[in-house]
């Protein structure tokens, strides 16, 4: 799809303001679904740049999440099998899906050098920051 400066541009502050403020939030990123095609493109994003800016749907957690419509808690990415790799530092990651008029269009990601860091509280809060991130899209 599209580039869009004004959407980005919101798109990277909440990825900046989410790891700079949550201290175990160590990779933020958002993808996309690639308009009508079955895979993820990598969108605005903080932290190490990725290899991994093309997922197809099924590959990897985000791929999963983008087939399943369901949150997806990692707590130990090294017990996972389908799970595509980004750097050797993360130990969990979390991904939350985003619904425009109940459809699953893109999801947010985040990578954690800490084990087993993430809650039911951040995934409240993350699906609380994606009704957001959908009203803007
Ligand atoms: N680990 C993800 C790939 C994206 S990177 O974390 C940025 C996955 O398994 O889908």
């Amino acid at each position: 799809s599209e580039t869009n400066k004004p959407v980005d541009t919101r798109l990277i502050k909440i990825c900046k303001l989410l790891e700079k403020h949550i201290s175990y939030y160590n990779w933020v990123g958002f993808y996309f679904r690639n308009g009508g095609k079955e895979e993820l493109i990598l969108g605005p994003y903080i932290g190490e740049p990725t290899d991994h800016t093309v997922i197809p749907f099924g590959k990897g957690i985000c791929g999963q999440v983008a087939v399943s419509n369901e949150n997806f808690v990692v707590p130990d990415v090294s017990a996972q099998d389908n799970y595509i790799a980004c750097s050797i530092t993360v130990k969990a990651e979390i991904v939350i899906p985003i619904f425009v008029n109940g459809e699953n269009i893109g999801q947010i990601d985040i990578d954690s050098n800490t084990p087993d860091p993430f809650t039911e509280a951040d995934e409240r809060f993350l699906e609380f920051v994606c009704e957001k991130v959908a009203g803007i899209l």
